[in-house]
């Protein structure tokens, strides 16, 4: 039984709507499932939603909503929506609300519990709602969240604590001779730097309210939000269940997790404080972390709690779905901060999608439709261009599988002008001048939509519904549908079957109105 490569988001607070930051994270993790899917692995995509704690709570209080039914509204009116919007194939979506998540929350803690990692102690000192976090105090700015540029609350309460501070020599020799387990490096020198620090037990259940998961043996207790959230990742492929079972097989074939894509703000809690949980239980920890940048706003990260979040319908309704999902990553380099800009986007979307990519398309399928008929010419092959592709595909599966997805598009787009360049160096419109060159032509012509066939299926994973028009243009369909290609076959040349129907569709990506 191969282990499925298993994708996780963050599983994001229902305080409010989406907005593109979390937009952000979503598409990554989709484009990276989609491209391993294309390589033929077997993929589980996981996101969802963090229900619990005192920042859900208030939010429901102050809309006079039991917590319960805005977790519900939220998820179904504004969460599940966004993701189907911008076409998103996640495999499992999990709410840590669902009994499924509660259950193997209790029994992971009792667990913890019973093995002598669990302690009875006094937590008192800073805490911000908005991180869910406890906090030092040299975390902080003038008494304020350096995140949420907000005061913090000041606690005082007899909670559970968990060991944490055991694990900090463990963690510390993972990340030191592990690179792949924590990147980028910049993400990886922080969490090293932090551990070197020192690490204190860390408290894990909360006792002023009671929107929560009940502790098990302390029914005066919930259990603290992030120890809580980030059981989401196993208790979604059924940690803790019987391991002959379904989802004991479940849990055999996913875990450990591939990547955990997160933002940067926060690392910590998935590079120190989850995996220090995974040894606790004994489990096999995540192959790899990685925190990427956060899109900005005036130079500050984008929020929710700030109100400087940007819904992504405002920038899908101008420019599609596609160009949003390829723009953040083709924009920002992964791993870097990145802000948005209406003036950067337009720019990329006309000379990069209309212009080199969305041209060739309806130049190619309108010069088959005029000069053969609409009907694809014989077979022909063009050294150059094969070879061009050969590497393509290499550069970009290269760049991809280590998240470095701009690299990734933009080798795709450098085959995709080439072959334009390739158009206009052999001018297939002054051959057909001449009747005795329309040899010459088919060759340019089916040498073209070999290309095009090439770049829908390198180009599905970020741009699906694109690719998918593109496919049927071409007449890719008689090869089957586009999900099914495999990207280590792309370059196998000669696949378009010569008689099969061509048709300039609309175009790949319209004009834009102003
Ligand atoms: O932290 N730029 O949820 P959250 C880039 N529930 N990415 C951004 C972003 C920005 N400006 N703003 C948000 C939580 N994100 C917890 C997670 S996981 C067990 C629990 C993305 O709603 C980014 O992925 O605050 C960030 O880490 C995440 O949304 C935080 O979402
Ligand atoms: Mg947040």
């Amino acid at each position: 039984m191969a282990k499925a490569f298993y994708l996780t988001t963050p599983i994001y607070y229902v305080n409010d709507a989406p907005h593109i930051g979390h937009a952000y994270t979503t598409v990554a993790g989709d484009v990276l499932t989609r491209w391993h899917r294309a390589r033929g692995e077997e993929v589980w995509f996981l996101t969802g939603t963090d229900e619990h704690g005192e920042k859900v709570l208030r939010t429901a209080e102050a809309n006079n909503v039991a917590p319960q039914d805005w977790c519900d509204r939220l998820v179904e009116e504004a969460w599940k929506p966004v993701w189907k919007d911008l076409n998103i194939a996640n495999d499992d979506f999990i709410r840590t609300t669902q009994p499924r998540h509660i259950v193997r929350v209790q029994k992971f803690l009792q667990g913890l519990m019973d093995s002598g990692f669990i302690y009875e102690g006094k937590y008192e000192g800073p805490y911000c709602v908005g991180c869910e976090e406890f906090k030092l105090e040299s975390d902080l700015i003038d008494g304020n969240c350096p995140i949420h540029s907000k005061p913090v609350e000041n606690l005082s309460e007899t909670n559970w604590f968990f060991k944490l501070s055991e694990f900090a020599q463990p963690l510390l020799d993972r990340y030191r001779n592990n690179p792949e387990a924590c990147q980028p490096e910049s993400a990886r020198n922080e969490v090293v730097a932090f551990l070197e620090g020192g690490v204190q037990d860390l408290s894990i259940s909360r006792s002023s309210f009671s929107w929560g998961i009940p502790v098990p043996w302390d029914q005066d207790q919930v259990v603290y939000v992030w120890f809580d959230a980030l059981l989401n990742y196993a208790t979604a492929v059924g940690l803790g269940e019987d391991s002959d079972g379904e989802l004991g097989e479940k849990f055999k074939k996913t875990w450990p997790v591939s990547v955990h894509l997160v933002g940067k703000d926060i690392l910590r809690f998935h590079a120190v404080i989850w995996p220090a949980m995974l040894m606790a239980a004994k489990l096999p920890l995540p192959e790899r972390v990685f925190a990427h940048g956060w899109l900005l706003v005036g130079g500050e990260k984008m929020s929710k709690s700030k109100l400087t979040g940007i819904a992504p319908a405002d920038i899908t309704s101008h420019f599609g779905v596609d160009a949003f999902r390829y723009y953040f990553l083709r924009a920002i380099p992964f791993g870097s901060d990145g802000s948005f800009s209406w003036e950067d986007m337009a720019a990329r979307y006309t000379s990069e999608l209309a212009n080199d990519f969305g041209n060739l398309a309806s130049r190619a399928t309108a010069m088959i439709e005029k000069y053969c008929d609409g009907v694809l010419p014989e077979r022909s092959s063009d050294q150059e261009l094969e070879k061009f592709l050969v590497d393509t595909c290499r550069k970009a599966d290269d760049a991809f599988i280590k998240l470095d997805f701009q690299t990734g598009i933009n080798s795709i787009m450098e085959f995709c002008k080439r072959v334009n360049g390739y158009l206009t160096e052999k001018e297939p419109w002054s051959l057909a001048k001449d009747p005795s060159r329309k040899k010459e032509i088919d060759e340019i012509l089916y040498n073209t939509a070999e290309s095009l066939r090439a770049l829908a299926i390198l180009f599905y994973p970020v741009m699906p519904t694109t690719s998918e028009k593109l496919w049927e243009m071409i007449g890719g369909n008689s090869l089957g549908d586009i999900s099914q290609m495999k990207i280590f076959d792309v370059a196998q040349w000669g696949q378009l079957e010569p008689g099969t129907k061509v048709s300039k569709g609309d175009a790949l990506f319209p004009r834009l109105e102003d």
